[in-house]
């Protein structure tokens, strides 16, 4: 048996989840929760045109917005933070939106249940940093979690990552550049440091926790 990744995340939970997300932890999300098994992703919403995964959505504000905005697209957001999926179950009520579905744990084990060309974009945005050397070998992009991102993205697929952490970003880009079958797409400097126009602010990049202003790398599924 392969041993199971390190733990890329820190936290599972923080403070005492308040009583109306606590709620809907209960009635909401096992209506929501991705199969524990292999499964087709647009079986979950036929009438979806396409099926997106945002990795890590922290307190879910931009997954909400993007569903909103997009209600033809299925939007499948995976964090193992519990804060974090009370939050999104929070904004997914107020809204009323109907096109997210949610996995409460490691993207990676939801990634090895998706078929081949499944998705038609994938976001990595602001993921844990790691930014002690020793702790390398914790961040989620790594050479093997790249080649699943790529083969479970559809040809013509898009993966953004964004991180405001100049090592994880020079990390990221070597590792995902070295990825057969995707290709950056940045042709000039402000390709990657103006956010790109479909953008949501995250929670986390507004804090302006890292050591750069943020990055946004953006790839494409070459076939
Ligand atoms: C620094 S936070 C950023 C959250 C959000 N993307 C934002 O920008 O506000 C990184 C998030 O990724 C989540 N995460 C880390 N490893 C993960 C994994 N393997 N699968 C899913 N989520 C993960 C963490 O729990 C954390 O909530």
């Amino acid at each position: 048996m392969p041993h199971p990744p390190l733990r890329s995340f820190g936290r599972v939970k923080s403070r005492t989840i308040k009583p109306r997300q606590a709620a809907l932890m209960e009635t909401l999300l096992p209506a929501l929760r991705a199969p524990a098994e292999p499964f087709d992703p647009h079986a979950l919403k036929p009438d979806a045109a396409e099926v997106w995964l945002e990795i890590g959505f922290g307190g879910g504000e931009h997954m909400a917005e993007q569903a909103s905005r997009r209600p033809d697209a299925l939007i499948i957001g995976a964090e193992p933070f519990q804060n974090g999926v009370a939050s999104a179950l929070r904004h997914i009520d107020e809204r009323g939106l109907q096109n997210v579905r949610l996995h409460d744990g490691d993207a990676r084990d939801l990634l090895g249940r998706l078929p081949d060309a499944s998705l038609a974009r994938v976001f990595v945005l602001f993921p844990d940093p790691w930014p002690k050397a020793r702790h390398h070998k914790r961040r989620l992009v790594q050479a093997d979690t790249a080649a699943e991102l790529t083969r479970v993205l559809r040809p013509g697929g898009r993966l953004r990552f964004a991180s405001d952490w100049a090592d994880y970003v020079d990390w990221s880009l070597e590792r995902l550049i070295a990825t057969p079958g995707l290709a950056w797409t940045a042709e000039r400097a402000s390709d990657w440091r103006t956010p790109p126009a479909d953008h949501v602010t995250t929670r986390y990049e507004e804090k302006r926790l890292g050591d750069c202003a943020p990055v946004f790398l953006e790839f494409v599924k070459t076939a």
